[in-house]
Formats: structure tokens, sequence, C-alpha cells
């Protein structure tokens, strides 16, 4: 019988035959109890093909420091494997990813999440929170609650790093200490 780890391998490969070489799959320990889902890659994280290493990567570690995660015992994916851009005035920045993205993501992300099989999933922003507990879901009135997901996995969402980089002075102290204390609740709720 072939291990978790070949299994994952096998996955990966699959998933980058459809969804291509620029395509970024999840990292991380295979045996993880938590489990972190973005929204989908940036520019950084296709240029060095790992999720979660620009700008919001670095602020995500940091918080998971704060909160006492060791980033090498969890395991980190997005809803969306490849990179949603945009093009204007010669230049290319990232959209949001659209419903079919979306939906064809999922497909792969739960046999990604079934084979990691994590005890609590942490959905980083409304697009994992919406695809993976429900489409009405709200974070300003539902975060940091421990929520059935839509995969048999308990999930818990929380403000996305981009979004803490946007804020500003007391709104993001604000935003930041709400982050870290939700990944306190993940990690007591895992059991860490
Ligand atoms: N934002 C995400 O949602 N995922 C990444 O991997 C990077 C930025």
């Amino acid at each position: 019988m072939a291990s978790k780890k070949e299994e994952w391998k096998k996955l990966r490969e699959s998933s980058a035959e459809r969804f291509g070489e620029d395509s970024v799959f999840g990292e991380g320990s295979t045996g993880a109890r938590i489990a972190i889902v973005g929204e989908a890659p940036g520019r950084q994280e296709v240029e060095q093909g790992r999720p979660f290493v620009g700008q919001a990567g670095k602020l995500l570690d940091e918080l998971l420091e704060e909160a006492g995660i060791d980033r090498s015992k969890i395991y980190i994916t997005n809803v969306v494997k490849v990179r949603p851009t945009k093009e204007s005035g010669g230049r290319t920045s990232n959209r949001p990813p659209r419903a079919g993205e979306i939906r064809e993501g999922l497909e792969i992300l739960e046999s990604e999440l079934q084979l990691v099989g994590p005890s609590l999933l942490v959905l980083m922003g409304g697009v994992p929170a919406k695809a993976l507990i429900k489409k009405s879901f709200t974070l300003s009135r539902e975060r940091g609650e421990v929520l059935d997901s839509g995969i048999g996995i308990p999930a818990l969402a929380t403000y996305h790093p981009a979004y803490l980089l946007r804020q500003r002075g007391e709104d993001f102290e604000k935003t930041r200490k709400a982050v870290v204390e939700d990944l306190k609740t993940a990690q007591k709720h895992a059991g860490g």
C-alpha cells in the first residue's frame, strides 16, 4: 500500500497536470493537526512554487509564531491552485477567483485535505470560508468560531493576512489581535 506521503505526491502531480506547471500545491506536514487554507497563490507563490511565501505569507508566519504555532508542523494550501490574474495598462495584477475556479479548486482541495486529515481547518478570509463553510458566511459575525465544514472537518475562519496588510494604525492592531486570538483558539481546539 502506498504511504500517505506517496499518495500526497501523486495528488500533487495530478494537480500540476490539471492546473499546469505554474500552479501551486499545498505544502507541510501530511500528519498535521491544523491545515491553513488560503484563497489563491500570488506572484511570489508562483515564482517559488509554494503557498504563502510573499508579503501576506511573511505576515502569516509572524502571526503563527505569536500564536505559538510552528509552521513546520502544520499544512498550508489554497482553495485555488492557479494565480487569478487580470491585465490592465500592460500590467498583470491579482484578481479575486471566479466561482468556476473555486469549484474546480475545491475538487482537488477536498482530496488533499482528506488525505492530510487535520483535526481543524483554519480558513484565511471570506473565499475559503464561503467555499467550505457556507455561502452566507460573514467574517465580522462568525470569525473565530469552530463550525462544520462541508467536507467533514471542523473549520474556523479568520481575517486574511492580505486584508490585514491593508489596515492602518489602530485598525491594523485590532485586526492583528483578532487573528492571533483566532489562531490560538485553533491551536487549542486542535490539541496543540
Ligand atoms: N494569499 C493566499 O490566499 N494564498 C497564498 O498562498 C498567498 C497569498
